[in-house]
């Protein structure tokens, strides 16, 4: 068929929110400290091993546990095993000794913030050094100041180096240290010959003595704008066309205990008089990059700031702590504050500070969320609480609620939903913001990626998400701010993935999806027009492996073939089996999971899974036992099975269920179940004689209306089940004879929307269909034959990488056949900005 989009520039139909594409940025990945806020000595407090607060470490220090018994990874402070895995064992992390010896000082610290010193006694000649974030980066000609607070036991000389693994030195400084009792501060320029990522920073003493350090800071001398900030990931966030910046998170604002929870008052002032606090993603946070910085950055790059702000609890999805009244109260004082110190006049307490902080001039803050992710009456509560007296004090700002608190009856400005998912849901909802009520809440997508499927990063992702956009674009009367999560993703200390920008301690890119956000968010146009397009429908492609679950032990199983092959039991997932003579019994004891072996940490969490408390298996909580078949993704097979079962024993033959190879989504610690609940799957259940076939997904509300249909099924013999996927659906029998039939939703191949403004119409184009295809564009105004394109296409698999940056990058080019109708070739799998310019 001819697929054509037709644009009518006459029918305007409301004009682009202005704030549509914004960044939401949270200290996750190691993205705060040893990131956007390029320290360079990791542990720069000595903190990090301390037991994070409110929680307890357990037996070998693999991992915490909040009071509620959520883990986390923890590893003495190193944090996630791969990073512990990944360095020399050392008892303060980041930190190492020769000729010398040191110890953490839990009383003599620097002031009452810091909970910790170095006790270093050194011989002479001696050395402490630091390896900062996978290395100290030396980049030859840069120069970086050193700071250290230190007491000294007598006169000595302290040289300050930048060394490489080997000894070489790449610049060094000294300074003479006389002994005090009081603090003081030792500052040293380090200017840099030669270059070395994997460098560390010295300290030598020439002769035997103590020093206790307080506090610690290497930094590059050259920051964005001189504002204390990594130029070039700075440069990333300005290159993708920011309108927001949501901050500081995401799941760290609530903490993982009444201790973790963000707080402001301690993110502003001098650094080393902020506590520094472990964060939800495995690691401790200095706070260096606090308040007054993320607005600086806002400033920076014109951006409205959004302040998420704590309601009074920590992470539901963490075991919450629900805190008391007076608590509340102090956390609604504390978002007070804030605003205060964002917007008060200098003669205010926090317009002071703010002042004495270099920036006298009051900053933005457009909006403020209350909460992050949080929900239920406990939240209701407390969201009309900091509603009605932030609303007072401040009422122009916009405040943004967490869920659709309008439902029960509260004042609702805007609503934050977060859809984490496969690409098949980002397609499938292209249009669901259609059907929103437009006297209800404008909608914020404060976090959304695809971050389950068989690939993650890659440019299927970055298609799926340019649809759902595209559609959040044609509802932008409703849909005002989207924002891509996470942001950043220290590649050295990933604990979620995927993420939009990836750095390790020198270089950077983005992943695809970070390339056509940034083309999005770049064409914008200032109204929005009705368009109409036909074209192609594509069934959507699921891949997948099947497998088989029930949830009474005793289900007998035998003769599992996939495409008339053989299929052994590839994965045990829940339960357990006994086999005898090729018949296959499912047992609910032993219950097991191949990722078990691979760490403590992973271990002891899978322990917690396995106890009941936090079980993976929201994705078919109707299933105790569970096995897979297969090794390899697979999109149209044909999965046959003997099946014996009880009639009330329901069990599940899923297709597409589990990915064996791919290493989704976020790993927390390295959480197996996240595999399982990032897939969306298609089942097949069979209880009480009743066949349904569904779609499942852990993290989808209003699924589709399941097919039920009556089944005539023998149950007191095995019969063969069989499952014949095909792109687009499948079919279910019962010893060959068809029972059931499924047929997915199709996508248009083609999503489309229009924009314009006094001279151009913009329009975007995204394609999803797996050959170069012509589409005819219909206007109702000339155009000049001339137009500008940009075009970000390749195959469904393409991913950028440290090694290979640019593999998915957009295309500028022209066309020259632009009219009033024209043909546009747009390429396979791609996504097309055209700027057609009107006469
Ligand atoms: O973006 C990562 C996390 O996902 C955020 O912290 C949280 O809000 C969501 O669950």
């Amino acid at each position: 068929m001819q697929n054509s989009v037709t644009v009518k520039t006459k029918e305007t139909r409301f004009p682009v929110a202005e704030d549509l594409y914004g960044l939401f940025f949270e200290d996750i990945n190691r993205s705060g400290d040893g990131g956007l806020y390029p320290e360079m000595l990791r542990n720069r407090s000595f903190e990090d091993s301390l037991t994070p607060g409110g929680c307890r470490v357990e037996g070998d220090g693999t991992i915490f546990k909040n009071r509620g018994g959520w883990p986390g990874a923890f590893n003495h402070g190193e944090g996630m095993d791969d990073w512990a895995a990944a360095v020399p064992y050392t008892p303060i992390p980041g930190w190492y000794v020769q000729g010398a010896s040191m110890a953490l000082e839990l009383r003599e610290t620097l002031n009452d913030k810091r909970e910790a010193a170095l006790r270093v006694h050194f011989t002479a000649g001696g050395r402490l050094w630091n390896i900062g974030y996978a290395g100290v980066p030396v980049k030859n000609g840069a120069s970086y100041s050193l700071y250290i607070f230190v007491k000294a036991s007598e006169e000595m000389i302290l040289r300050a180096s930048l060394e490489g693994e080997d000894g070489s030195c790449y610049g060094d400084s000294f300074a003479v240290v006389r002994p005090f009792e009081n603090w003081q501060r030792l500052d040293f320029i380090l200017r840099a010959t030669g270059e070395n990522f994997k460098g560390r920073l010295v300290l030598t003493a020439d002769r035997n003595c103590d020093l206790l350090l307080g506090f610690t800071s290497l930094m590059p001398k050259e920051t964005f704008k001189g504002h204390g900030l990594r130029a070039d990931l700075v440069e990333m966030l300005q290159n993708s066309h920011p309108k927001f910046l949501r901050f500081p998170g995401g799941c760290i604002v609530e903490g993982f205990s009444k201790e973790t929870a963000m707080r402001f008052s301690n993110t502003i002032g001098p650094v080393w008089k902020r506590p520094s606090h472990n964060l939800m993603w495995h690691y401790r946070t200095t706070n260096g990059l606090g308040f007054h910085e993320y607005l600086q950055l806002c400033e920076d790059l014109d951006m409205e700031p959004m302040y998420v702000c704590n309601c009074g609890m920590s992470c539901q999805a963490r075991v919450a702590e629900m805190f008391n009244d007076e608590t509340v109260d102090e956390f609604l004082q504390e978002a007070l504050n804030a605003l205060e110190y964002a917007l008060g006049p200098v003669d205010s307490v926090y317009g002071a500070m703010r002042k004495e902080a270099g920036h006298p001039e009051p900053f933005r803050m457009k909006y403020v969320e209350i909460g992050n992710e949080n929900w239920g009456p406990e939240y209701e509560a407390r969201y009309e609480k900091f509603y009605k007296v932030l609303k007072e004090k401040y009422p122009d700002i916009i405040y943004i609620s967490n869920c659709h608190t309008e439902k029960s009856g509260l004042p609702t400005e805007i609503a934050d939903e977060h859809y984490y998912n496969t690409p098949e849901f980002f397609l499938e909802n292209e249009n669901r913001f259609e059907s929103y009520d437009r006297s209800g809440p404008e909608i914020f997508v404060g976090e959304y990626a695809v971050n389950g499927g068989n690939t993650i990063a890659s440019m299927e992702c970055a298609l799926a998400e340019a649809v759902f956009l595209a559609g959040a674009e044609r509802n932008q009367d409703i849909v005002k701010l989207t924002s891509y999560a996470p942001l950043f993703q220290n590649s050295d200390y990933t604990a979620w993935k995927p993420n939009l920008i990836v750095f390790d301690n020198h270089q950077v890119y983005g992943i695809p999806s970070y390339h056509a956000i940034s083309m999005m968010a770049e064409n914008r146009g200032k109204e929005v027009l009705e368009t109409e397009t036909q074209v192609e429908m594509k069934p959507p492609v699921y891949k997948g492996i099947p497998g088989l679950m029930c949830s009474k032990p005793g289900l007998q199983f035998k003769n599992a073939r996939i495409n008339g092959e053989a299929a052994e039991i590839a994965q045990t997932i829940y339960g357990g089996w006994k086999e005898e003579n090729g018949v296959y019994t499912m047992l609910e004891e032993e219950r097991h999971h191949p990722y078990i072996g691979k760490s403590d940490a992973w271990n002891k969490a899978m322990e917690e899974f396995q106890s009941g408390r936090s079980r993976p298996m929201a994705q078919s909580p109707d299933s105790l036992m569970w096995v897979a078949f297969g090794k390899e993704d697979l999109e149209e097979y044909t999965f046959t099975i003997d099946l014996k079962f009880e009639k009330d024993n329901p069990v599940t033959l899923s297709v597409w269920n589990f990915h064996p190879n791919t290493d989704a989504g976020c790993n927390e610690p390295k959480d197996p179940g996240w595999n399982l609940r990032s897939v969306r799957n298609q089942v097949w259940k069979i209880e009480n004689g009743r066949g349904t076939t569904e779609t499942r997904s852990f993290f989808e509300r209003n699924l589709p209306e399941p097919d039920k249909t009556e089944l005539e099924i023998d149950y007191t013999r095995f019969n063969t089940y069989t499952v014949k996927t095909y792109h687009g659906g499948y079919e279910c029998y019962i010893n060959g004879i068809l029972v059931q039939k499924k047929s997915l939703t199709k996508h248009p191949i083609i999503s489309t929307v229009a924009t314009a403004d006094e001279d151009t119409i913009i329009l975007k184009l995204i394609h999803i269909g797996d050959a170069d295809t012509e589409v005819e564009i219909c206007l109702d105004c000339d155009v000049a034959p001339d137009a500008s394109t940009e075009i970000l296409a390749a195959e469904l698999d393409a991913v950028n990488s440290m090694e290979n940056k640019y593999n998915v990058i957009p295309v500028h080019g022209e066309i020259h056949n632009a009219g009033k109708t024209f043909t546009y070739q747009t390429p396979a799998r791609s996504i097309n900005i055209l700027r057609l310019r009107k006469i």
